[in-house]
């Protein structure tokens, strides 16, 4: 359609928000998923706010989203964060961060653009039916797409593969801040029963990173311990194959291999110095040892991994095995996929040994091809998914229009039709 203006683009994490326009190969904002309000907004009444304020009317716009929210201009003001573990909890709050998302960041009028919006897995129908409810009857959109994450992921990793290798099968680790989720998804489904949750994600790693420096590295001011620790772990943090023989490189060269950190006391503004040592590799490790820093959950994460997939439908297992792939902030550590490549084979390789083993010689099981793929747009691989597909002509076929939902109701956002196969 000529003129027709690009499509809204939201992906809505526990941590953060990609927004931007469809087509655009990065995100315009990437902003905490934080609202500051007068304390007497903020209620938790989620669902019942329809009935209570007579559908969507938005009457006191005196909040923050995002970095202002956690800024000093926001320090009468209480900060929530309307969503947890990936599923919107306070719909009010999350209607008024949508209002400052499309109107402060995005600058649009959303009666002039389709939105495509991104949903965790196992996402409820009726969380579908009030997002429909909230973009059709406030905002007023013309269309919307409400579309799984995962997929959305999968979409994503097509730019680093040949066309002809362009596949909706495959198995998506989306590690974020709150969560890690493997989930498989075959022909552009989810394979709903299979998705394994891991309770080990980039909060974690900060955590493990804060605990280390708090009691090594005094100088850094209580108060700002947990940003210190992240800024410390996106800037240095890697994956290493081994610990033992990590550990050996940074004693023969500790110069090579220790970092400085210099940071600024937000209250007294004074310069502080941190040394960064082990914590380098040590913070990501709890993904493959997480016993390091939660002794209740000691499952590595490339045995999630192995079970996910043997817990599918056996005729989809190759093609998810030969097509992983990594999807969120907390998946950026170098080398993460080179260690999960070899972990996952490993294995998969001792598991069809045993099998051979136990039937005695007689059965000789194929080996499994394991393949992880990294590309350059993982970080907000969802959201870069959702610009691409939200830029083809299928996506205004598949969206639900304003006059289908005036005509019908929430109910045609329970299910959304899959879309993404055409390329
Ligand atoms: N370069 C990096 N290296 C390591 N970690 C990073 C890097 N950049 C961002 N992160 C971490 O990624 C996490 C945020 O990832 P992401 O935006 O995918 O999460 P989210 O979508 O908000 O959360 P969720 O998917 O759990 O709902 C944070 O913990 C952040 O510290
Ligand atoms: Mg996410």
């Amino acid at each position: 359609m000529a003129g027709r203006l690009p499509a809204c683009v939201i992906d809505n994490g526990t941590g953060y928000t990609k927004l931007g326009f469809a087509g655009n190969s990065e995100p315009q904002f990437i902003i905490p998923t934080a609202i500051a309000v007068k304390d007497k907004i903020g209620s938790n009444a989620a669902s019942l706010r329809w009935n209570a304020s007579g559908g969507g009317k938005i009457d006191d716009l005196d909040f923050f989203i995002g970095d202002e929210a956690l800024s000093p201009a926001a320090s009468n003001y209480s900060v929530k964060y309307p969503i947890r573990h990936g599923v919107v909890e306070d719909w009010d709050l999350m209607e008024r961060y949508w209002e400052q998302c499309i109107f402060k960041y995005l600058r649009a009028e959303p009666e002039d653009h389709y939105f495509l919006l991104t949903e965790p897995p196992l996402n409820t129908p009726e969380n579908r039916e009030y997002t429909a409810e909230i973009m059709f009857e406030s905002f007023n959109v013309p269309g919307l797409y409400i579309a799984v994450q995962a997929v959305l992921a999968l979409a994503a990793s097509w730019q680093s593969r040949a066309v002809d290798q362009r596949s909706l099968t495959g198995l998506v680790i989306d590690s974020g801040d709150g969560v890690t989720h493997c989930i498989p998804v075959a022909e552009g489904y989810v394979i709903g029963s299979c998705i394994e949750h891991i309770p080990i994600a980039g909060r974690d790693v900060t955590h493990f990173i804060q605990q280390v420096l708090r009691e090594r590295e005094p100088q850094i001011p209580a108060e700002q311990s947990y940003e210190v620790a992240k800024a410390i772990k996106e800037k240095y943090c890697y994956v290493c194959p081994d610990i033992l023989k990590e550990f050996t490189k940074y004693d023969t060269d500790a110069a090579k291999w220790l970092k400085t950190y210099e940071g600024i006391n937000n209250i007294s503004k004074k310069p502080f110095v941190v040394d960064v040592g082990y914590e380098r590799f040590l913070g990501p490790e709890i993904f493959f040892h997480p016993e390091f820093a939660n002794p209740d959950y000691t499952t590595p994460i490339s045995e999630v991994v192995d079970k996910c997939i043997q817990r599918c439908p056996i005729d989809v297992r190759r093609g998810l095995y030969d097509n992983i792939v990594l999807s969120g902030g907390s998946t950026m550590f170098k080398d993460f996929s080179r260690r999960m490549q070899r972990a996952i084979k490993r294995v998969s390789d001792n598991r069809l040994l045993m099998a051979e083993q136990l039937s005695g010689g007689r059965v000789k099981p194929k080996p499994i091809d394991v393949q992880v793929v990294s590309h350059k747009m993982q970080r907000y691989a969802v959201w870069f998914g959702g610009s691409m597909l939200g830029s083809t002509e299928e996506f205004y076929q598949v969206a639900h229009t304003k006059a289908e939902y005036m005509e019908k109701g929430a109910s045609i956002c329970r299910h959304n039709p899959v879309f993404g196969t055409m390329s």
